[in-house]
This record gives structure tokens, sequence and C-alpha cells, in this order.
């Protein structure tokens, strides 16, 4: 079983073993491994199961350390690393032969990241090499918030996970890349799309694509709870689903069912970001058969919410196959 531990260096002791471990970051966990060891890499695609056309990540400490890995940078991908890194934004930028093509599944372009959270800082200013790191979760299952959810799922199989307490952020990075210098978001996260195009001006989202997709965040049912989750008005599903044997998301609406989890009771989005994925969590831990889940205010963080509960209820597709 995996220890649960504060100790930057020994994390950084794992990792230059080639072992694979549990580190912090302000969006979710992250399974972390050596991004230029094949070996270290190819362990992150089994402890996950995650299928090897789906690139991975590579994690640094800041502009000037990607420009070893990335061969150039357009002036908007350096107006949005000095706006937002370190923070939760993915660039995705050509990349450099150096990264093993495990890390970018082949593809002539690297997804990059600087982290915010202090202790990843930390860790990746003591290691001389980048660190790959996908959610720490198995494939197309609920990211991580806490360590304890790292353990609960991935504890048998990794040596170490370094504890940096909940996820400031909750929901994953916003993924922007560029084709033919137009900014396109592959996946919507802790960043707006609103403040990311008042730096970038209008980009395309590109986010729904059902074979071979650019970002699996596009897979179109993914971050899927283990119990069946509806996505609509609360008050409605109701009549079908009674309060007993439906756990209910809300919001900030109190609907007084006996197993509910308000996401804000407030109506404040980041809030609601924070506690997005635990809350999914233990609400499929309770003895309910579905979970019943109302979308939130359709503006800035609030998108990226609706979004990961769209794909958590979309049924299964041929799209699904790998999971
Ligand atoms: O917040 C985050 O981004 C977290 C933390 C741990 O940093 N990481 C994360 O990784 O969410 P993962 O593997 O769960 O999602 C990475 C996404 C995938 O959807 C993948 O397809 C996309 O990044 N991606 C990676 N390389 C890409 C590339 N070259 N082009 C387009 N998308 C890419
Ligand atoms: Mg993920």
């Amino acid at each position: 079983m995996a220890l649960i531990g504060h100790s930057v260096p020994e994390a950084a002791r794992w990792l230059r073993r080639g072992e694979v471990v549990g580190i912090p970051t302000e969006t979710v966990y992250g399974l972390a491994g050596n991004a230029l060891n094949t070996q270290s890499v190819a362990r992150i695609f089994e402890i996950k199961e995650r299928p090897s056309f789906d690139p991975l990540i590579v994690h640094v400490p800041d502009l000037s350390a990607a420009d070893n890995w990335v061969t150039s940078f357009s002036p908007a991908a350096i107006d949005l690393a000095e706006r937002f890194w370190p923070g939760p934004l993915t660039l995705v930028l050509p990349r450099k032969a150096i990264i093993p093509d495990l890390v970018t599944a082949g593809l002539d372009t690297v997804a990059i990241r600087c982290p915010a959270h202090p202790l990843t800082q930390q860790l990746l200013a003591l290691l001389d090499f980048p660190i790959a790191a996908p959610s720490a979760n198995k494939f197309g299952r609920i990211s991580p918030t806490d360590a304890q959810h790292v353990a609960d799922q991935l504890g048998q199989e990794i040596p170490y996970i370094l504890d940096g307490g909940p996820c400031p952020i909750g929901i994953e990075s916003t993924i922007v890349g560029f084709e033919d210098e137009q900014p396109v978001i592959y996946r919507m996260g802790g960043i707006p799309v609103e403040d990311i195009e008042r730096v970038t001006g209008p980009a395309v989202l590109r986010m729904y694509s059902a074979s071979n997709p650019k970002a699996p965040g596009q897979l179109t049912r993914h971050y899927a709870p283990g119990k069946k989750l509806i996505f609509g008005k609360i008050e409605e599903l109701l009549n079908h689903y009674p309060a007993p044997i439906a756990g209910i998301l809300s919001f900030s609406t109190d609907y007084h069912a006996p197993y509910q989890r308000i996401l804000s009771p407030s109506g404040n989005l980041r809030e609601a970001a924070q506690h997005l994925f635990g809350y999914l969590r233990e609400l499929e831990a309770m003895p309910v058969e579905v979970i019943l889940a109302e979308p939130v205010e359709e503006k800035g963080l609030g998108r990226a919410i609706n979004d990961r509960l769209r794909r958590a209820a979309a049924t299964l597709t041929e799209t699904t196959i790998y999971e």
C-alpha cells in the first residue's frame, strides 16, 4: 500500500529511481513519472489502464524550462504562459524529439504545463527532468482531489503519494493549442474560456470528437462515477427517481433529500469546482441507485463544470470501449 506523506525529497527519490508516485497539483492529483524515461512512462499507462493513443501532459517548473522540450512558442502561447503560469493552463506546442513518443502518443506536439502547487514546484526544482503526469485515477473515472482519493484507486500500485492537501481548483487544467495560428481549446478547465480569449482573441472550441480524439477529455463519456448519472432539472427528475433511490448533486439549492450534496450553497462557481469530484465520489458511495445532477451557471468555470457533468452522464457509445 502506498505511503501517504509530506516529504518532497522522498517523492524525488522515488522518481529518480524510475518509480511512479502520486503528486498534488492545484487542479487534481497527478500520477507522476520521469517524462524522459520510457519505462516510467509505460508504467503510468499500465497503472492507469490508459490506452496508449492518449498522450500525457509534461510538467515543468517555469516557462524557460518549457523551452527545453518545445521547438517554438508562438507569441500568443508566450502571452498565455506569462499570464497564467504557474497555473491551470496546458499548452499544446510543437515538440522536440527528446520527448519520448510514448508521452505524446506519436503526435508532433507536446502538452506542457507549469503547475502552481507549492509542493510540486519544490519537487520540480529538485529534479533534473520534467514530470509526465495524467490525473491519478483509472482511465475514464473521476479525477482525485485529495491524497486519499489517489490511495483508494491506485494505492496498491504505487509506493508513495505526496500529500499536498485538497486541490484548490478541483477540475483539470484548460488545454489550449494552435492550429494555423488559431487558438483552439481542447478541454475546458481551471481557467475559464473567457479569460483565455481575453489574451488570445476568439478561440475555437474543439472538444467533442468521437474518433481518434486529440484529447481524451474529448471522449464523450469520461469522468464517470460508478453509478448512473442523470443530468437535468432535478425537480423534474425527482418525479421519475424519488429521493430515497436518488442521490442529488445540486448547484446551490437544498432539495432536503436524504442523499444530497450542494456544490456551493452561496452559488459560487469556484467553490462548486473545488467540490465537484469529491462530492461525486461521496454520492457514488451512498446507498442510491442513480445520481441526479443539475447544471450550474453556464459561464466562467461553470462551463467546465457542466462539461464534466455532461460527460459523466453520457450513455455508453463506441467511444468508451477503452474504459
Ligand atoms: O490539470 C491537469 O491537467 C492534470 C494535472 C495532474 O496536471 N492532468 C491531467 O492529465 O488532467 P490527463 O492525462 O488526465 O489529461 C491530459 C489531457 C488528455 O485529454 C490528453 O489527450 C491531452 O491532455 N493531451 C496531451 N497531449 C496532447 C497533445 N499533444 N495534443 C492534444 N491534447 C493532448
Ligand atoms: Mg484525466
